[in-house]
């Protein structure tokens, strides 16, 4: 996707956008990657369907929401992700998702293998190694070498896929919190498939910054959030199942509130955040307006670049994710190379710059330090940022 359009560079457009959003005075956040703001009218919206739900309580939601309006919402998500509206639930977030799809895989056999790598999320990592204790399979955890190229990660999953043929099912991640990876994900479920091998996609980053048609990467088990890059309010969330594979999914803890053939039993049944699902219809048409996807994630990634561009061959300094358009987002790390610890640096570009970001641990290529614009960043911001990177180190 070119991220040197006009319209991505053109601070002027970008903040018309920016001013939907109303930032509390503070440090320059740079630590977008947690959650997403929801613009002013989203915001609105929100309170807005509190205050009604509120009023109305189960008479509007028995007699209309349960009825109908849920369904609906639903199918809009489905169209935003390209698949059918029956392959996808909503949930409370990725992590509830996730831990669906794997607690209810139910293709496992007692000595089978399943695949993790270091760049998965620790819940995901807690959830396949809780696969060993109660199905009796063995975990393979792989590290991917670093720095990464497209090539090299193919590769960890191909040798990994020769080498331990039980495997039967791997966690993959789309986009990686620690550095902002992005995995090439249709090549990686090509191989796992020519393989037998299943994957379970967690999605959470993906969503909103990456343009991507959920039924062409070839995955049949995905988890979301929709707090992160589409800008909907916190809790919501939701799990992709390819239609032939539900039953390989079974419901959710004995689950009988939905029947066997619906998406929905692979849940928990629990009362959702009704007010929060409301206002998907307008974050929808807001994601839309914006550009959605392709957009966002283009003038992402032109704010990325501003940043590594200007640091990347400074001694001192190593930023961790790779310039191979395919391979990054607007998420990336770096780290201080003179420095073990690299926290108090952040606390540094907090004291001395008043920008505001985070430390990551857990990569096999150590701790960095997380970078990750947001849609009130400006070109201003990362240029201040590449000057404190660039006298601290
Ligand atoms: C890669 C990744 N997976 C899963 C999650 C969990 O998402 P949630 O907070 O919606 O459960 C996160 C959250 O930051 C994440 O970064």
């Amino acid at each position: 996707m070119p991220d040197n359009t006009r319209r991505t560079r053109d601070e002027t457009f970008w903040q018309i956008f920016a001013d939907r959003y109303a930032v509390e005075p503070g440090p320059i956040n740079l630590e977008n990657g947690y959650f997403g703001r929801m613009s002013r009218t989203v915001v609105e919206e929100y309170q807005r369907h509190i205050e009604f739900i509120n009023r109305s309580n189960s008479v509007y939601v028995r007699q209309r929401f349960e009825q109908g309006e849920t369904l609906k919402i639903t199918a809009q998500l489905a169209e935003l992700v390209g698949v059918p509206a029956d392959s996808v639930a909503l949930t409370r977030n990725a992590s509830d998702g996730l831990q669906s799809l794997i607690r209810n895989y139910n293709r496992l056999q007692p000595g089978d293998q399943v695949l993790i790598c270091d760049l998965e999320y620790d819940t995901v990592k807690g959830a396949i190694r809780w696969l060993a204790r109660n199905r009796g399979v063995e975990v393979i955890e792989i590290d991917h070498a670093h720095p990464a190229t497209f090539d090299s990660l193919l590769a960890s999953y191909r040798e990994a896929f020769v080498r331990y043929p039980k495997l039967k099912l791997m966690a993959l991640t789309h986009v990686t919190h620690r550095t902002g990876l992005v995995m090439p994900v249709q090549a990686i479920a090509a191989a796992a498939k020519e393989h037998g091998i299943d994957v379970i996609l967690d999605g959470a980053h993906a969503l909103g910054q990456i343009d991507f048609n959920l039924d062409e990467l070839g995955i049949s088990f995905a988890g979301y959030n929709l707090h992160k890059w589409i800008g909907a309010p916190l809790t919501l969330g939701f799990i992709y199942i390819a239609p032939e594979r539900l039953a390989d999914i079974d419901p959710d803890m004995g689950e009988t509130s939905f029947p066997v053939t619906d998406i929905r039993a692979r849940t928990p049944h629990s009362t959702p955040n009704i007010p929060a699902l409301l206002t998907l219809p307008l974050v929808f048409e807001e994601h839309r307006v914006m550009g959605g996807s392709t957009a966002k994630g283009a003038r992402l990634n032109y704010l990325r670049n501003l940043w590594v561009s200007a640091v990347r061959e400074l001694p001192g300094i190593e930023v961790m994710t790779p310039d191979d358009p395919r391979l990054y987002c607007g998420i990336t790390s770096m780290r201080f190379t003179r420095q073990v610890d690299q926290q108090p640096m952040v606390e540094r570009l907090l004291s001395d710059y008043n920008l505001f970001t985070v430390m990551r641990n857990g990569a096999a290529s150590g701790p960095c330090i997380r970078i990750t614009p947001g849609l009130t960043t400006t070109a201003a911001h990362m240029e201040l940022l590449a000057r404190a990177l660039t006298e601290l180190r």
